[in-house]
């Protein structure tokens, strides 16, 4: 049968993908650029070298930012306090365009080379299923037929070099990646030891400390229904409106100070504790300006209860239900929450910080009036005494009868 790829370039998936031939399957491969650094050429020749029937580059970085990031940046998606979901995020959004060509091309399996002990098999395959319930899956590390074969890095280096998989030398860092335009993830290897922090020279998208500007930068960015719609540099003049482009603007600005790095031991879906260090430069900038803009933006209450439902947003996102009715539901929850976060929010950045110092909302819901000692129609702080009694009522209660039972 044919089987649809998601191929990487890298030596696993070239192996997946010599293997898969073997197997009997005709194998066409996807090559989805969300934003990593990759040479998508040499990927696509290695691929079709190496036998592939057909192999997809596709595009999704602008679907990538306004269908994937501004959605999670509207619902403050944040895991365990610190991760902002980079990997997560991706996931659906590749999977799913690999489903589609599985269709186009009339072949009944996908496979992925993720392995069996994290959250990215469990994000793909949901995917699959959910938006193709006839799909079959082909996960290589969990399949028998693949992972007695090749127990270890030794097995797959001389498989390659039997088969003829030459990858470009050059040191390979002792870590695993997963990039995109959003973020960098490192994990196993030499971080499994949660003891050993991260080297300098690993972070790519966050400059090197010695090279954060040493100048404070301001960049104005302006909402809509909580989306961003632009962003403008207070400095410089630059301007960005386009989605795609403003967020790579923000990664740069982000870079320059060194903002977005997290180092946490963070829960898997599959009950395993990992280790992770993370650069999520340009949604670290924006997440600090969309809190700030429904900080005068939006009413209190929603603002309560948007509160309640993110964790659980996030964990959903984690977990790789993107595609489920429980994330529909979110989602337009969240959607309703944010019709009237509109404005702009000046964001100053320095040496790994940033941090709102302006804003300005046509929705805003503060009243400097209000705010002040001034005198107010609406407001007649004489009221306030009543308001503070009845509130007491309880309070009162509960301390009489705390006398009573123990009137020492
Ligand atoms: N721990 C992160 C997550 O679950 C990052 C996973 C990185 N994936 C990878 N294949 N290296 O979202
Ligand atoms: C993997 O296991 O393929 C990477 C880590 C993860 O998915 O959590």
């Amino acid at each position: 049968g044919k089987v649809v790829l998601a191929y990487s370039g890298g030596l696993d998936t070239s192996v997946i993908l010599k293997w898969l031939q073997e197997e009997g399957y005709s194998v066409i491969c996807f090559i989805a650029d969300v934003g990593q650094e990759e040479d998508f050429n040499v990927a696509k020749e290695r691929a079709l070298s190496l036998g592939a029937e057909r192999v997809y580059v596709e595009d999704l970085k602008r679907v990538f930012v306004t269908d994937y990031i501004f959605p999670a940046i509207k619902a403050n998606a944040i895991y365990e306090s610190r991760y902002l979901l980079g990997t997560s995020l991706a996931r659906p959004c590749i999977a799913k365009r690999q489903v589609e060509i599985a269709e186009k091309e009339g072949a009944l399996f996908v496979a992925h080379g993720a392995t069996g002990k994290g959250n990215d098999q469990v994000r793909f395959e949901l995917t699959y299923y959910a938006l193709n319930p006839s799909i079959q899956v082909i996960a290589p590390w969990r399949d028998p037929r693949f992972f007695q074969r090749f127990s270890g890095r030794t097995d797959l280096l001389n498989y390659a070099r039997q088969k003829g998989i030459t990858m470009p030398s050059g040191e390979k860092p002792p870590y695993s990646m997963d990039e995109n335009l959003m973020h960098i993830s490192y994990e196993s290897g030499d971080l499994e030891d949660p003891r050993t922090p991260g080297k300098e020279s690993m972070y790519k998208k966050t400059g090197r400390w010695v090279d954060w500007v040493s100048e404070p930068e301001t960049v104005r960015i302006h909402f809509r229904d909580g989306t961003p719609i632009a962003v403008e540099n207070r400095e410089t003049g630059e301007k960005e409106e386009d989605p795609l482009q403003l967020f790579l603007y923000l990664n740069r600005v982000a870079c320059r100070h060194g903002i977005g790095r997290v180092d946490i031991v963070e829960n898997r879906f599959v009950g395993i504790k990992s280790r992770g260090i993370y650069e999520t430069p340009g949604a670290t900038i924006l997440r600090c300006a969309h809190l700030d803009i429904e900080g005068i933006a939006m009413d209190r209450e929603v603002l309560r209860m948007r509160d309640m439902l993110s964790p659980k947003f996030s964990e959903i996102l984690y977990y790789g239900f993107w595609f489920s009715p429980e994330m529909d539901f979110l989602l337009a929850a969240m959607n309703k929450a944010q019709e009237l976060v509109d404005g702009w929010v000046d964001v100053l950045c320095y040496k790994g910080n940033c941090m709102a110092i302006a804003r300005e909302s046509p929705t805003s819901l503060y009243s400097d009036k209000l705010a002040s000692m001034e005198e107010v129609e609406s407001y007649n702080p004489t009221d306030a005494g009543g308001f503070i009694r009845i509130n007491a009522i309880r309070l009162r209660a509960h301390r009489e009868i705390l006398k009573k039972v123990d009137p020492e």
